[in-house]
């Protein structure tokens, strides 16, 4: 049984108050989520217990924390259905999908080629494009939305539109509309005209069960703090042929076998050629609890839960009008929402100063507003730690909240 109590007691941030002294209401779980307390620990233990460098030396503890760092790639692996060898440590999503623009993009593009993504995507899954078109010529193409969302029929046509798509690099799940695209078809598009398929993670693999293999998408990306993990810590996870091909990004110490004074240098394999200097150790031992803990819970729990969440708000919300909501049939926890004639921000604020955490804005997608028409909105975002009892709390604040005014003197 889904014990919620249980699972709630594990973080202890949802005990904390706000600073206005009132019980926390977390809902912006898409930006990042809480630690429960193994996670924590696990993270003190490597400073309190095994505190060494890895790769580096012919001591007890250096050698543990190779161990630590292998168990870890090997967890990652086992999570989202890769070999051990395809997962490289980033410091996050944003590092990993800069490492694909950096390390294959611009050896293998040119004047002409074109990468495909869509409009709503993060700036971390736009600006690598952009730069690296600036550097080989290659252009950024945008795919047509279908209900708001990308699909294997859109990707169809924007292939037909466009002749050199070499690589297509889209939102599992985006971060604004909580739509999940499906991204199993639209990589047999890509592939069956030579493209490639960089899918970002960041808010797909924190709550569902994600199969790489089964994908058969070329690389992923994500990010370790949004799904219980320390911050400073995620993965690209790659074919390993296509690792193989890829330049360094990064250069220095643990990430080659030999270098010369010729200026020769010859780099590891795949995935060590990516991870210069020393790693987020402490980090990486706490990913791996953190995904220990996931799989604990369950992911089809976690869909489950958050399933329910969606579809117990949407159903509170109904009847009142003056809230507009933008992706009233997405099924993940991203709700985004406006109350008519109040800026986003201001009840953001408002919400604020009730003990409620969401996000207002663009939410780093700052081509948005080309899907929504809309400036700015609110999201809130839920995890499976997220009770029935807090979205009782936001709706009821949503709904008789009171004034912007309340926000700025009365609290
Ligand atoms: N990507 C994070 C968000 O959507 C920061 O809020």
């Amino acid at each position: 049984m889904y014990d919620i109590e249980k699972i709630r007691k594990d973080f202890p941030m949802l005990n904390n108050k706000t600073m206005q002294n009132k019980p926390l209401v977390f809902l912006d779980n898409a930006s990042t989520t809480f630690k429960p307390q193994c996670v924590i620990d696990e993270i003190n233990r490597y400073y309190l217990e095994t505190n060494a460098n890895s790769h580096r030396g012919d001591y007890d503890l250096c050698y543990n924390m190779d161990v630590e760092v292998s168990k870890t790639r090997e967890t990652v692996a086992k999570f989202i259905n890769s070999e051990i060898n395809e997962v490289v440590f980033t410091s996050g999503d944003t590092e990993a999908i800069n490492l694909v623009a950096y390390g294959y993009c611009l050896d293998n593009l040119k004047k002409g080629d074109q990468i495909l993504i869509s409009v709503y995507e993060h700036a971390s899954n736009v600006l690598p494009w952009y730069r690296i078109c600036e550097l080989t010529g290659a252009e950024v193409v945008f795919a047509n939305l279908e209900n708001k969302r990308v699909t294997p029929n859109t990707v169809k046509e924007a292939f037909k539109k466009y002749k050199n798509i070499k690589l297509v690099a889209l939102a599992h799940v985006s971060n604004v509309l909580g739509y999940v695209i499906d991204i199993k078809e639209i990589t047999k598009i890509a592939h069956a005209n030579n493209a490639l398929v960089l899918c970002d993670g960041a808010q797909s693999v924190p709550h569902m069960p994600i199969d790489f293999k089964d994908l058969d998408i070329d690389f992923l990306t994500f990010s370790a703090h949004k799904m219980v993990g320390p911050t400073g810590i995620g993965c690209l996870i790659g074919k390993y042929d296509l690792l193989q091909k890829m330049s360094t990004f990064h250069l220095g110490g643990g990430m080659n076998v030999k270098f010369n004074k010729l200026g020769e240098i010859i780099p590891l394999d795949a995935p060590s050629k990516f991870e210069a200097g020393t790693l987020n150790l402490s980090a990486i031992m706490g990913f791996r609890k953190a995904i220990e803990y996931l799989n604990n819970i369950g992911m089809e729990n976690i869909v489950k839960h958050e399933k329910e969440l969606s579809s117990y708000v949407r159903n509170k919300l109904k009847g009142h009008d003056n809230i507009i909501i933008y992706n009233e049939d997405a099924t993940s926890g991203i709700l985004t929402f406006n109350i008519k004639g109040v800026f986003a921000q201001d009840e953001a604020t408002l919400l604020n100063s009730k003990g409620i955490a969401v996000r207002s804005g663009q939410h780093c997608a700052k081509m948005i507003d080309e899907v929504i028409g809309e400036p700015a909105t609110v999201r809130m975002s839920t995890y499976f730690y997220t009770s029935k009892e807090e979205i009782d709390i936001f709706v009821e604040n949503l709904i008789n909240g009171g004034d912007i005014l309340d926000a700025y003197f009365f609290n």
